[in-house]
C-alpha cells in the first residue's frame, strides 16, 4: 500500500515508517518542512499522488512547553487546521486514497476521569485536554466517502523517547517521587503495540470509528512508579509530592501528572481481534528496562 504519514518524524512516527516498510509497504513523510504549510493552509498538490492511505500524527506537543493561552491555541490549532487542510485537498482534488487512520487521544476523557472505567461510548471530559481532543475528533469527522479510524492513544512507552524516560529517569537517579495521590489512572501502551495497532487499522477493512489504543490493563500512577523502582533497584521516596505543589511548577498542565484515567481496550481485542504483545506493565517494564 502506498501510505502518507503526517507528522510522521516524530515518536510515533519513525516507529511506524519502519514497521510499514519492512512490512513492504511504500511509506512517505508529510512534515513542515516539506510538504506542507499549515498555519498558511498550502499543500503541495503532489502530495497525494498515488496515495491510498493517511495515517494523520501531526501536532504540536502536548508537553511541551507551559499552557499560556497562545499556546493552547497552537495545540488545537496544529491538529485542527491541519485535519481541516488535509480534508479540503481531500475533497477538492483528484486522488485514490480510500483509508484515512488519525491518531487521537485518552485525553478526550478529561485529564483526569477518576476511577471509572473509560470506553469509546463514555462522554468527553470538560478540560481543556478534552476540549483539544474534541475539537480535533470533530475535524476528522469532516472527512467524508473514506474508511475513517480514530485512534484514542495512552500514554506511549518506549526506552528511546515518549514518557518512559522521563518517568524513569528520577528513579534511576534515587529521586524517584510519587506525583499527586498516586491513585490516578495510567492507561500505557507500548509504542510496539501501538504501531502493529496503527497498521491493523490501516489493512483491516473492518476497523472504522474510533478505538481507544491503550493496554489491556491499566494501573494507578503509585504502582507503575513502584515497578519501574523495582525494575531498576531503585527506592521510591515518601512522601508524595502534592498536587499544588505541581500544580505551582507546572501551572495548569499538571493535571497530565495528577490526573488520570483507567480506559479499557476491551473494542479493539473484541471487535478487531487485536492481540498485544504487552498486556501488563509488568511485562512491559522488562523489555523498557532490558533493552
Ligand atoms: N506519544 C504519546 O504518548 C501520545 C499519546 C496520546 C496521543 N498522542 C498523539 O499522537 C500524535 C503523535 O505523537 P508523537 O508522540 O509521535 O508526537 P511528536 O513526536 O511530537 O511528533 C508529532 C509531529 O507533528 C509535527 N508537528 C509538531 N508541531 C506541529 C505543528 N505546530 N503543526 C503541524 N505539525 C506539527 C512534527 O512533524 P514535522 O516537524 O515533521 O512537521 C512532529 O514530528 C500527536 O498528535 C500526539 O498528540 C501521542
Amino acid at each position: 500500500m502506498h501510505i502518507l504519514i503526517t507528522g510522521g518524524t516524530g515518536f510515533i512516527g519513525q516507529a511506524l515508517q519502519k514497521y510499514l516498510v519492512n512490512a513492504g509497504h511504500d511509506v512517505r513523510i508529510l512534515s513542515r518542512k516539506s510538504g506542507w504549510d499549515v498555519v498558511n493552509q498550502i499543500m503541495d498538490p503532489h502530495v497525494l499522488d498515488g496515495i491510498e492511505a493517511i495515517v494523520h500524527l501531526a501536532g504540536a506537543g502536548i508537553a511541551d512547553q507551559r499552557w499560556t493561552n497562545a499556546r493552547k491555541k497552537e495545540l488545537i490549532a496544529s491538529r485542527v487546521d491541519s485535519t481541516r487542510l488535509l480534508a479540503r485537498v481531500l475533497r477538492t482534488e483528484k486522488h485514490q486514497v480510500h483509508t484515512f487512520v488519525s491518531a487521537s487521544a485518552i485525553g478526550f476523557y478529561g485529564a483526569d476521569s477518576g476511577q471509572q472505567t473509560c470506553t469509546e461510548s463514555t462522554e468527553s471530559g470538560s478540560d481543556f485536554l478534552a476540549e483539544c481532543t474534541q475539537a480535533w475528533e470533530d475535524a476528522v469527522d469532516e472527512i467524508k466517502g473514506l474508511r475513517v479510524v480514530k485512534l484514542r492513544i495512552g500514554l506511549v512507552m518506549d526506552q528511546d523517547g515518549g514518557i518512559f524516560p522521563v518517568l524513569a529517569r528520577p528513579i534511576r537517579f534515587f529521586v524517584g517521587f510519587v506525583l499527586g495521590s498516586g491513585i490516578q489512572g495510567q492507561s500505557w501502551i507500548h509504542r510496539e503495540d501501538l504501531v502493529r495497532m496503527f497498521a491493523q487499522a490501516l489493512t483491516d477493512e473492518r476497523a472504522h470509528g474510533v478505538y481507544n489504543a491503550v493496554a489491556p490493563e491499566p494501573l494507578t500512577h503509585a504502582a507503575m512508579t513502584h515497578e519501574i523502582a523495582r525494575a531498576y533497584h531503585r527506592p521510591v521516596w515518601w512522601p508524595h509530592v502534592p498536587a499544588f505543589a505541581l500544580r505551582l511548577i507546572l501551572g495548569e498542565m499538571a493535571c497530565l501528572v495528577t490526573g488520570g484515567n483507567f480506559v479499557s481496550s476491551a473494542k479493539i481485542q473484541n471487535e478487531l481481534g487485536f492481540t498485544f504483545t504487552y498486556k501488563r506493565f509488568s511485562e512491559a517494564i522488562k523489555q523498557l528496562v532490558h533493552v
